[in-house]
C-alpha cells in the first residue's frame, strides 16, 4: 500500500514537472490535453477596431493603407473627412452595450465548450490594458475597459466553458516590425518589445487555455522565439497542464509543429488526419469582423454549418466557429440565432459528437451525406453514430459500412422508442423507418442514428 502510495507520489510529481526544451521534436511530444479533443465545437471571435467600420473585413486597414482598393479608398472618401486615419476609429469602439455575462450565457447555450477571443490582431489594438501598446488599447481609447477580463471573468464565473486567446504575432504597420523585416528578420526588435512580452503578459494576467496564434507567415519561428515561448508555456506558465495551442508559430511551423493544426483557414480536409486539426470557420462567408453590409445569404444556413461541423468532427476535428460582434458590444441577432440553433442541435445530438472518436469509416459507402463517430459507453460497449444530413427519403436508410449482429440495436438520439433494421443481403444495414410525426421529430437538421453491438 505505501509503496503503490509512494509510487504515484513519485509518478505525479513526474508528471507535473515535465519540461520541454525550446525545440520543435521536444514540443510536438506533449500530449494534447484530453479537454480539447472532447470538446469538438469552440466559438470564435473576431472585435477590435476594425469592428469600428464594420466594412470589407477584419484587414480593413491593411486593405486601405496597405493594398489601396479602390472600393475601401471610395468607402473612406464617402463617409469621412479627407485627413481621417484608422486611428480616428479607436474613439468610436464604444463598447457600451457589451455585457460579458450576456455573451457567456449566450455562448454557453450554444453547446460550445471553448471560445477564443481576439485580444489582438492585426491592427495591433490590444483589447486588454497592455503595458507594452500605449494608447492603442482599450483601457486608454474607446472602451475605457479591460475587455478580455471581463470576458474572461464572466465566463469563469457562470459556465465551464474554457476561455482562449487569439493573438496576432505580427502588426502590420508597427514601426518596429517594418524595421526588422527590412533586416530580413535578422533583428528581433519587434519580438523583444512587443510580441513576446504581450504574450507573456496575457497568459499571465487571463491564465487563457488556447493561444491561437496567427499572423506568423512573414517570419520563421526562429525570428519569432516561438520554440523559447512555447517551451515555457508547457513547462513553466499558470496553464502548463491544460493550455492548447495551434500551428501558426513561423512559416516552418503552420501544418507542421506546435499543438493541433490549423494549416489554412476553414480546415475541413474530409479524411482523418495524423494529429489533432481543427477547423477554423465563419458564420459569415465572407469575413470574420462584423460587416454592417452583410447580406442574409452571405450566412451560413444551419445545414451548411451542420455539414461543416458533421464531416469535421468525423474526421477527428474540432471545429471553432466564428462570430463578429459589433462595435457598441452587441452580437447581432443572426449570430445569436445560429449559437442558439447549435445548441439546441447539440443538446440532441451532443452524445453522437461530444468526446467521440473516428470510427474506421468516415462516411457511408451507399448513402451520400452520412458521416460516423464512435464512443464507448460505460460498460464498454462500442456505441456508433451515424449521422446524416438528410432526412431519409423512403421507407427505409441504407447504410453500407456497419455490420450488424443479433444483439444490434438501432435508436436515434432524441427519439423514444427504437427502430427496426434487417441485414442487407449485400452487407450493411437496413434502418426502417417509421412514420414519424412532425412533433415527434426531435430535431429539424442532421439526424443521429446510434447503433450498438455491431460485428468489429
Ligand atoms: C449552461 O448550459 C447548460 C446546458 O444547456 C445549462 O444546464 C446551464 O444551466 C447553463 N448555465 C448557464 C449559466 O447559463
Ligand atoms: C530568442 O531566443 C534566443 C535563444 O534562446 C535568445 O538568445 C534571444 O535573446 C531570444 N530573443 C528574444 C527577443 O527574446
Ligand atoms: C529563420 O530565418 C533566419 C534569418 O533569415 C535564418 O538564419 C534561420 O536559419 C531560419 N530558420 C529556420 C528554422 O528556417
Ligand atoms: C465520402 O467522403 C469523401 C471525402 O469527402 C467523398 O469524396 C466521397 O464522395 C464521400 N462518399 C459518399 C458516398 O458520399
Amino acid at each position: 500500500m505505501e509503496k503503490i502510495l509512494l509510487l504515484s507520489t513519485l509518478l505525479g510529481l513526474l508528471a507535473s514537472t515535465t519540461a520541454y526544451a525550446p525545440n520543435w521534436e521536444s514540443l510536438d511530444n506533449r500530449p494534447l490535453p484530453q479537454w480539447y479533443d472532447e470538446a469538438k465545437l469552440g466559438i470564435f471571435i473576431h472585435w477590435g477596431v476594425f469592428s469600428v467600420p464594420s466594412y470589407s473585413s477584419e484587414w480593413f486597414w491593411w486593405s486601405w493603407k496597405g493594398q489601396h482598393l479602390p472600393a475601401l479608398e471610395f468607402f473612406m472618401n464617402e463617409n469621412y473627412k479627407p485627413d481621417f486615419t484608422y486611428a480616428d476609429f479607436a474613439p468610436m469602439f464604444t463598447t457600451e452595450f457589451f455585457s460579458a455575462a450576456q455573451w457567456a450565457a449566450l455562448f454557453n447555450a450554444s453547446g460550445a465548450e471553448y471560445v477564443v477571443l481576439t485580444s489582438k490582431h492585426h491592427e495591433g489594438f490590444t483589447n486588454w490594458p497592455s503595458k507594452h501598446s500605449f494608447n492603442w488599447n482599450s483601457m486608454d481609447v474607446g472602451p475605457k475597459r479591460d475587455l478580455v477580463g471581463e470576458l474572461a471573468h464572466a465566463i469563469r464565473q457562470n459556465t465551464n466553458i474554457h476561455f482562449g486567446l487569439y493573438h496576432s504575432l505580427f502588426e502590420w504597420f508597427h514601426p518596429l516590425y517594418l524595421k526588422d523585416k527590412a533586416a530580413k528578420f535578422e533583428t528581433q526588435d519587434f519580438v523583444a518589445s512587443k510580441t513576446l512580452p504581450e504574450l507573456y503578459e496575457i497568459v499571465n494576467a487571463y491564465k487563457p487555455e488556447v493561444i491561437w496564434s496567427d499572423g506568423d507567415w512573414e517570419a520563421n519561428s526562429t525570428y519569432w522565439n516561438s520554440t523559447e515561448f512555447l517551451a515555457w508555456l508547457y513547462t513553466d506558465s499558470p496553464v502548463k497542464d491544460t493550455v492548447v495551442t495551434n500551428d501558426r508559430w513561423g512559416k516552418d511551423a503552420t501544418c507542421k509543429h506546435g499543438g493541433y493544426f490549423t494549416c489554412q483557414d476553414r480546415f475541413n480536409p474530409g479524411v482523418v488526419q495524423k494529429r489533432k486539426f481543427e477547423n477554423a470557420m465563419t458564420i459569415d462567408k465572407y469575413s470574420w469582423g462584423y460587416r454592417r453590409d452583410a447580406r442574409l445569404s452571405d450566412y451560413l444556413t444551419m445545414e451548411e454549418l451542420l455539414k461543416t461541423f458533421v464531416e469535421t468532427v468525423s474526421c477527428g476535428g474540432n471545429m471553432l466557429m466564428n462570430i463578429g460582434p459589433t462595435k457598441e458590444g452587441t452580437i447581432a441577432p443572426i449570430f445569436q440565432e445560429r449559437l442558439l440553433q447549435m445548441g439546441s442541435w447539440m443538446a440532441v445530438n451532443g452524445e453522437g459528437i461530444r468526446a467521440t472518436h473516428p470510427w474506421k469509416h468516415q462516411n457511408d459507402t451507399i448513402t451520400e451525406g452520412v458521416w460516423y463517430t464512435q464512443k464507448r459507453d460505460k460498460t464498454g460497449g462500442l456505441n456508433v453514430y451515424a449521422i446524416s444530413l438528410n432526412w431519409p427519403t423512403g421507407m427505409t436508410l441504407s447504410l453500407g459500412v456497419p455490420m450488424p449482429t443479433t444483439s444490434t440495436e438501432v435508436t436515434l438520439l432524441g427519439y423514444p422508442a427504437p427502430f427496426k433494421w434487417q441485414k442487407r443481403n449485400a452487407g450493411g444495414i437496413d434502418i426502417l423507418i417509421p412514420k414519424i410525426g412532425f412533433n415527434e421529430i426531435p430535431c429539424k437538421w442532421a439526424w443521429t442514428f446510434k447503433l450498438t453491438n455491431l460485428m468489429n
